[in-house]
């Protein structure tokens, strides 16, 4: 009985079936018109800088790194970074003392891609969340002190040391005319915000590098624009007056963390 009134029905199926296969086929070039149409005007994707926010979790899993694991991994590291945190090259940075939230924060950057890097997106992709925070808690333990036995590229003599006076002042006051507020404000030793970095043990060329990337636009993974919108406002000279009285160890807090 309903196996009769189903092989009924089958006929108007099959018609109500290529009637839409026929609408479809006039509908489907107006549609493809339609569809390129917005897709051309269309804002571009909101780009997020990174895809670490301070909540408590995050805050939890950091605080939470276990350095004698860390102190294991860091083998991976040290032929770049340096056997106690201090690299013999001066365009790789240090990891001695360094900001835990500051260090975790890059390590999530570089593997979610916020962050570019050839050499350290591949080895931050093979680590967990959990060996990123025990790296943390090993670095920020390892001593920023000078020792002149080892091999290592900080502290550099300024090779422009009438550009020292410029730099201190753009560290200690910052200019109120430009905006730019003082480096030591959020890059200690007078005040830190989250995951801003210490420089005072960083190495000259490293930062002159990260300074060019902010400036123009190749490193965007600072949360609010906050350094992209500094380094813009420095001038070349500056920069570089920056980068090398941070890197001859003269800045503030140098050697005291
Ligand atoms: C082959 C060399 C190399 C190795 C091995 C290496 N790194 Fe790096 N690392 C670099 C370079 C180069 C940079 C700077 C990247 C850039 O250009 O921005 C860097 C940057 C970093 C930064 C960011 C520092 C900052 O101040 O923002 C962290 C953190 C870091 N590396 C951690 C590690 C850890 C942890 C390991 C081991 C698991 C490791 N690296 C292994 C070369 C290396
Ligand atoms: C309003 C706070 C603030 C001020 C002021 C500030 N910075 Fe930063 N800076 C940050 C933060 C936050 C980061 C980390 C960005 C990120 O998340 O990758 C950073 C990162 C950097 C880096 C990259 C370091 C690294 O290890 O990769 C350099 C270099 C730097 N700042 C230099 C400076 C200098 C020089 C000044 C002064 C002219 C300055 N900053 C002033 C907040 C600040």
């Amino acid at each position: 009985m309903s196996h009769a009134s189903q092989e009924g029905r089958a006929p108007s199926g099959a018609l109500w079936l290529a009637a839409w296969v026929t609408v479809f086929a006039l509908a489907l070039p107006l549609a493809g018109d339609g569809a390129a149409a917005p897709a051309a005007n269309a804002e571009p994707p909101i780009r997020i800088p990174s895809d670490v926010a301070w909540t408590k979790d995050t805050l939890a899993v950091i605080s939470s790194g276990d350095a004698f694991h860390g102190l294991l991994l860091a083998r991976r590291c040290s032929h770049c970074h340096g056997e106690d945190g201090f690299s013999a090259v001066g365009t790789f940075p240090n990891l001695a003392g360094l900001d835990r939230l500051s260090f975790w924060k890059q390590m999530q950057d570089f593997r979610s891609g916020k962050r570019t890097s050839a050499l350290m997106q591949t080895i931050a992709e093979g680590l967990s969340q959990r060996d990123a925070a025990d790296l943390a808690a090993y670095y920020a333990l390892l001593p920023t002190a000078s020792d002149p036995l080892e091999k290592r590229a900080f502290p550099q003599p300024m090779q422009d040391p009438s550009g020292a006076t410029g730099a201190i002042r753009l560290i200690v006051f910052g200019d109120g005319q430009r905006g730019i507020p003082p480096c030591q404000s959020c890059h200690g030793p007078v005040s830190y915000i989250q995951g801003a970095p210490p420089l005072a043990a960083q190495n000259g060329s490293y930062l002159a590098e990260q300074l060019d990337h902010f400036s123009n636009g190749s490193r965007t993974n600072d949360i609010n624009v906050r350094m992209r919108s500094i380094a813009m406002q420095l001038t070349a000279e500056e920069k570089t007056a920056l980068s090398e009285y941070y890197g001859a160890g003269l800045g503030p807090g140098a050697n005291s963390r």
